[in-house]
């Protein structure tokens, strides 16, 4: 069998300090766990700069840790342009983030853009920012993005190709 590219996944939030760097651990747990993390290239990063060289929040890294998954050793960038045909999917966690990818997007792009729980389970569901919230919070994110990931991973192995899923 011909030796396939890897599928390339980025995930983006506002800050990419909490809610994508989450995304991106909890993707790489879910192919990891399927045995498939091999077909996948996974990054994450941010609509702003605000943070471009910090470690996640310390708050996403224990929530992350308490759940099997270490993302203390990720580091936050702004996403570029060349990302848009660098990755096949770029998964947003709400509107807002979404609405700032259409605003980047060059028009060489090739990626196919959408909210991370629509490409997942098919609802139009944002993750909310927790970053001025509680523990708890981070805990949400946490929990609805493992449950995403298990999904999404096979669901971007059975599309990925699909001329309907570009664009
Ligand atoms: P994130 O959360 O987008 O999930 O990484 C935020 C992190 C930082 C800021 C906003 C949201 N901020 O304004 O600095």
């Amino acid at each position: 069998m011909k030796a396939q590219r890897p599928i390339g996944v980025l995930f983006v939030c506002l800050g990419n300090i909490c809610r994508s760097p989450i995304a991106e651990g909890a993707f790489l747990q879910a192919a990891a766990a399927a045995g498939v993390a091999a077909r996948f290239r996974v990054d994450s990063a941010g609509v702003s700069d605000f943070h471009e060289g910090d470690p996640p929040d310390s708050r996403a890294v224990a929530a992350a840790a308490a759940r099997g998954f270490d993302i203390s050793r990720q580091v936050c960038r702004p996403v570029r342009p060349a990302d848009f045909t660098a990755f096949d999917y770029i998964l947003a966690m709400d509107q807002a983030n979404l609405a700032a990818l259409a605003r980047l997007r060059p028009a060489t792009a090739t990626a196919w853009t959408a909210l991370v729980l629509e490409a997942a389970e098919g609802r139009h569901e944002e993750v909310q920012d927790p970053y001025t919230g509680t523990a708890q919070d981070f805990e949400v994110v946490v929990d609805k993005l493992q449950r995403a990931s298990r999904e999404l991973v096979w669901r971007l192995l059975a599309g990925h190709g699909s001329a309907a899923r570009r664009g």
